[in-house]
């Protein structure tokens, strides 16, 4: 009893933390997958990562959150075409620490999927699409052939992203400015539900 006071307590302050850091500060780390993470869909919920990207919207600033035990599985940053096709060769940007965070750097569309092959196959595949600035999404079945595939991932922009977002539900999101401890406290408090 005690212990979910406690637990409902610090939800609470890290809530209002959020609020707070969120009057100045709008870029999101979004857990991506929510709950299921990142992994080879189950057969019951194939499109797992289909249905956790239309529930959202990306902006430029935000940032993705990969988690997936390292031995197993990875991300890939991929063009459309290679996604499509589920061609593993020559990704844009390879990570497999488990614990991946990918910056958003531009508006337009991204493609991820597993650098483990058959993954692909299997649906673990993720396709973001990024608003403008002045909040206007791309059509869900926008053709991508107008503009660039991908964006760049390097430069980290955090904080100086001018915004007005408010995509995201305050628990699932995170400030991406937050100084790393901070932010690291709230993922436990977050994870820990
Ligand atoms: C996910 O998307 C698929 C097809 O797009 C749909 O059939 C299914 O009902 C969706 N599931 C949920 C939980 O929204
Ligand atoms: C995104 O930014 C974080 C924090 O600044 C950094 O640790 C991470 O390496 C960046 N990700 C990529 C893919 O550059
Ligand atoms: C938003 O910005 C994009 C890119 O600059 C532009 O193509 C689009 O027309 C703009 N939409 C609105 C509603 O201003």
């Amino acid at each position: 009893m005690a212990n979910f006071r406690s637990t409902r307590c610090q939800l609470f302050c890290a809530f209002q933390l959020l609020l707070l850091l969120q009057t100045q500060v709008t870029c999101y780390r979004y857990k991506v997958g929510d709950l299921d993470a990142w992994g080879v869909p189950t057969s019951a919920n194939r499109h797992v990562y289909t249905n956790w990207s239309n529930k959202h919207q990306f902006r430029a600033g935000d940032s993705l959150w990969f988690l997936y035990p390292p031995s197993q599985d990875s991300v890939i940053q991929v063009t459309e075409e290679a996604f499509n096709t589920c061609n593993l060769k020559d990704p844009i940007l390879y990570m497999n620490d488990g614990n991946s965070l990918f910056n958003i750097t531009s508006p337009g569309k991204l493609y991820f999927t597993s650098g483990v092959p058959g993954h692909c196959e299997k649906l673990q595949k993720l396709e973001i699409s990024v608003l403008f600035a002045n909040g206007s999404a791309l059509p869900p079945s926008y053709d991508t052939s107008a503009l660039p595939a991908t964006s760049p991932a390097y430069p980290t922009v955090f904080g100086s992203i001018p915004a007005a977002s408010s995509a995201a539900l305050p628990l699932q999101s995170f400030s991406a400015s937050i100084a790393a401890g901070v932010g690291l406290a709230i993922a436990l408090i977050c994870g820990g539900m």
